[in-house]
Formats: structure tokens, sequence, C-alpha cells
């Protein structure tokens, strides 16, 4: 360990699921981007014992929390941040108190994984303010220590996408790896702004697969073929052919309830304006949608997302990951 700058920054993205959200948390593959929409924090030292996390501000629609401010209180809303940062301090033997402030361009529950983004950028600014190389599995595991208390049982691919960057697939049994994907991948996203809890919206769709198991076998088949064929298509750069297989997810997706008829007239807007796919991203029943479409379409389709009364980010991959500084 050693010692660092007064004040130091971790800067970490957010992600977009491409396929394969819900099916993931029973077993498929599901493949995530990093994207170049970021959570910031900035860390300093504080007296012994002291933890203090402050936010300058969240999302970048209204969602506000300029005043959100909590010191040491695991029960307050930073509680879950508040806990991974002790277990960092603990992990490396820091008998120092921190000072952290955040602010992040991410929507909140809106399914770009605006939580696991700024847990990152805390861990990425604690390692440079104590001059601690931060190995990424390390990493890993203490992002899960914020994720677990606010999602309950995650899949990790918000966090392991945001430490990466890039393109990551992921099951729970094979773990994650990152893809190999040598081009530029631009996406539209449509924000409903209908803030929705990611616990729920996977209960719901995990009981409606336990009380139709004929829908949810088939579903599964279909489901492994799709993320075969999207990896294969994001390493080969056929951006058409992974355009198909995001309206194929699309349709499962809805099937199993994951959709909203708002996601639904964002998506059937989008293919009206030229995109090669368009699906729901994340937990869905509100959040984001995103569009792939060739370059000379994405304007059109920014603005029909914008007409159907929605907020269009036009965002592109981030092959980088965390920063720290
Ligand atoms: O909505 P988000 O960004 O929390 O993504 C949830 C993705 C799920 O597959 C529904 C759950 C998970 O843990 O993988």
């Amino acid at each position: 360990m050693g010692v660092g700058p007064a004040r130091s920054t971790g800067l970490a993205p957010a992600k977009a699921i491409l396929v394969g959200e819900h099916f993931v948390v029973s077993g498929a593959t599901a493949i995530a981007i990093a994207i170049n929409l970021y959570a910031k924090a900035s860390a300093s030292l504080a007296p012994r014992g002291s933890i203090s996390i402050s936010a300058q501000g969240f999302g970048m629609h209204g969602e506000g929390a300029g005043a959100l401010r909590a010191s040491g209180s695991e029960a307050g809303p930073f509680g879950p941040l508040i806990s991974m940062t002790k277990a960092f301090l603990e992990r490396y033997g820091i008998d120092q108190g921190v000072d952290i402030r955040l602010s992040s361009e991410i929507p909140l529950s809106a399914g770009l994984g605006s939580s696991a983004a700024i847990a990152v950028s805390i861990l990425a600014a604690l390692s440079s303010l104590f001059g601690i190389r931060l190995g990424r599995e390390e990493m890993f595991d203490l992002a899960f220590v914020s994720e677990r208390i606010l999602h309950g049982s995650p899949s990790g691919i918000d966090h392991a996408t945001s430490i990466y960057g890039g393109a990551i697939a992921y099951s729970p049994s094979g773990g994650f790896r990152r893809l190999s994907v040598d081009r530029e991948i631009s996406l539209v996203i449509g924000d409903t702004l209908r803030r929705r809890s990611t616990r729920e919206q996977v209960l719901k769709v995990q009981d409606f697969l336990k009380r139709n198991p004929e829908i949810a076998r088939e579903a599964f088949e279909r489901i492994r073929g799709i993320s075969e064929g999207a990896i294969f298509c994001l390493e080969g750069g056929d951006m058409e052919g992974l355009g198909k297989l995001m309206n194929e997810n699309q349709y499962l997706l809805s099937k199993v309830g994951a959709s909203s008829e708002e996601l639904d007239r964002l998506i059937e807007a989008s293919l009206k304006a030229g995109a090669f796919g368009a699906k729901l991203t994340g937990a869905g029943g509100g959040g984001c949608m995103i569009a792939l479409g060739p370059p000379e379409a994405l304007g059109a389709i920014e603005e029909s997302i914008r007409r159907a009364g929605a907020i269009p980010y036009r965002v592109r991959m981030d092959s980088v990951g965390f920063r720290a500084g």
C-alpha cells in the first residue's frame, strides 16, 4: 500500500444487456456491453472511524438526489455502499476514515446498472486514494457486497461489465467471458422514465416461469440459440443478425411478462424508424429499451423515441471499464 493523492476519483460505465436478461437468473447466457454513461466518485481522507457519502446528482432527467447524504450508518440510503466501503477498508487493514462524493449521469432503477457503476466508481477512487492496485477479481467481489444487499441475488453481470468494459457473456455455470469485439457499437436507448424495482420484476418473471413450465421449457431452448447466435454476430461484426436475435429475445421477454405497453410502443417506433432490432434491457416493466441500427438510421430512431414520449440517449460501447485517477 502506498500513499495516494489527497482527493482521488473513480469513473465507471453503465451497461446494457443485449440478450438474455431474466433467463440468466435461471442459468441461460446473457450478453452485455459497457456503455459511455458514467458514475463518478471522488474520495478523500477523513478522521478515523468516519465514513460519509454524499450525492451531487443522479441521472440526467430529474431524479435529483442532490441532497442525499449518509454518514457511517448502514441503515441509511447509502447503507449498501457504506458496507462495501467498510469491507474495502477492512480487507486492506486501513485504519482511516473516508469522505466520498458521488455524481452519476446514469438513470436510476432503469435497467442500465447504475448501482453497480456507482459501487465500482467508489472502489476505483478508494484504490487510488490508498495507492492499492485492486485486481479486477477483488473489485468484483467487493462490488458484490453492495449489489447483494440491494438486489437480493443478482447475477453479477452488471458490475462485471462495468469493471471489465467491452462486451461480456455470462452464465451462472460458466462465469464471465470477455468477447472479442473490434468494431464500434452504437445503440439508442429509450428511457420511459418509469422507475421500477429489479427485485420485484425478477420475482414476477420467475413466478411466471414456474407456473408455466411448457412455455418456460420452450423459451429456454430458444434463448440458448439466441445467446450463441449473438456471440457469433458480435464477434463477427454482423449487426443486422444481432438485431434479429434481439427481436426474437424481445418476443420471449414479452411472453414471460417482462415488457410493458410503453416499452412495446418504443420498440415498435424504433423498428419503424429503421432499427435492425429493439428490445427492453435489464429487468423491464419500465426503465429502458435499446435499439440497434445502421449509423444512418440512429437519428431517426432517436426522433421516433422522443415522439413516442420517452427520452433517447445515443450511446456507444465503452471498451475500457473503470478508470481511477
Ligand atoms: O435492471 P437491471 O439493470 O438491474 O438488470 C437486471 C437483469 C436481470 O437479468 C433481470 C437480473 C440479473 O441479476 O441478472
